[in-house]
């Protein structure tokens, strides 16, 4: 999954590169800038005394040194003045040529802590937000994993309204297993021929063999179809599902190929699929939209809403402890 959020602490994370949400001096401090030079050891501070400090929005790279990684690229945010001071260009920056820095040195996986949200007290779910945005925009023209290491669940934010308008939805729609009568479930239990004559019924006659065509088509097939009808490109469609170039051929190439529900519900998502179609998809592979599921109503929130930016998608599902999208 080329963007995941995680819960970790970022000075175990074995990644080519972490990020330090340094000071102008990056001769230390507290947060994550002490943790990171308590972890990596006196030879990081020896090697950052030679940088000559850094100013904010920019970013400098070193060793390092005991750390798990192989490089620490130290950022230094904005302190948060309210909003009007330029705070968000200038945390963008930051991720922005962090990403520049560690794609120079051929990095493949980046850690990234929530820059200025400790200390310099830059809001976390705006923080958050500015952070998906510049990394998923670098994503689709570029091939790297990136994390986004969040160290203190309680702290992790999603807007409050974002939140509250799922947390009601997941209310009104959330029911207990065994009274659960998903759409799916329901379609299971109509024969094949209503099945049928209601898809017949929406579409026109002349239709239906190209309808019986795809009611027998694989995952892979339909979802190579809807590519088409779309008229974007694979890179595109994968870039947009969060899914990396490997998943995707190996999809491609199997007419039969399985994917996981998160994938499958991925690609779904970044063809923009109603949520009809969705559950089509989804059925291919085995799969069926349920009430008595979180993660699955959570889905149905964004795709009645429209709402189709998978990252938002997943920083939602991480504030609800479900599992994300993509590979
Ligand atoms: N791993 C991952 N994230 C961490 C860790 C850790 N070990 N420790 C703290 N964090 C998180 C905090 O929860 C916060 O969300 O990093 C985010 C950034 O917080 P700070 O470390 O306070 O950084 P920032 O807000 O950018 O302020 C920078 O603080 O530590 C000093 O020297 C630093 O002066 C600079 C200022």
């Amino acid at each position: 999954m080329p963007l995941e959020i995680v819960r970790n602490d970022i000075t175990k994370m074995n990644v080519d590169a972490i990020v330090n949400a340094a000071n102008s001096t990056l001769l230390g401090g507290g947060g994550v800038d002490g943790a990171i030079h308590k972890a990596a050891g006196k030879g990081l501070l020896m090697e950052c005394i030679k940088l000559g400090g850094c100013k904010t929005g920019q970013a400098k790279i070193t060793d390092a040194y005991k750390l798990p990684a192989r490089f620490v690229i130290h950022t230094v945010g904005p302190k948060w003045k309210g909003g009007n001071h330029g705070e968000k260009s200038l945390l963008e920056s930051c991720y922005r040529e962090s990403l520049a820095l560690a794609k120079e040195h051929n990095c493949e996986t980046v850690a990234f802590p929530l820059i200025s949200s400790g200390v310099y007290g830059y809001p976390k779910d705006k923080a958050l937000r500015v952070a998906i945005d510049v990394i998923s925009d670098f994503l689709l023209e570029n091939d790297m994993t990136v994390f986004i290491v969040i160290f203190d669940k309680a702290a992790y934010k999603i807007s409050e309204k974002l939140f509250s308008d799922i947390a009601e939805y997941i209310d009104d729609n959330y029911v207990d297993a065994h009274t659960d009568y998903s759409r799916e479930s329901m379609r299971m239990k109509m024969p094949m021929q209503s099945v049928m004559a209601a898809d017949f019924c929406e579409c026109r006659a002349s239709d239906l063999d190209s309808k019986l065509k795809q009611l027998d088509e694989s995952f892979s097939q339909m979802l190579l179809r809807k590519i088409d009808e779309k008229g974007i490109t694979d890179a595109e469609c994968y870039k947009k599902a969060n899914i990396d170039r490997k998943l995707f051929s190996k999809i491609r190439s199997d007419v039969n190929y399985k994917p996981s529900k998160t994938t499958a519900i991925a690609f779904a998502v970044s063809l923009e699929l109603s949520l009809e179609e969705t559950e089509d998809m989804l059925r291919k592979a085995g799969f069926a939209l349920s009430h008595s599921n979180k993660f699955d109503i959570i889905i149905e929130y964004f795709i009645e809403n429209g709402n189709y930016n998978i990252f938002e998608i997943n920083e939602v599902l991480f504030a609800f402890d479900q599992k994300l999208l993509g590979a």
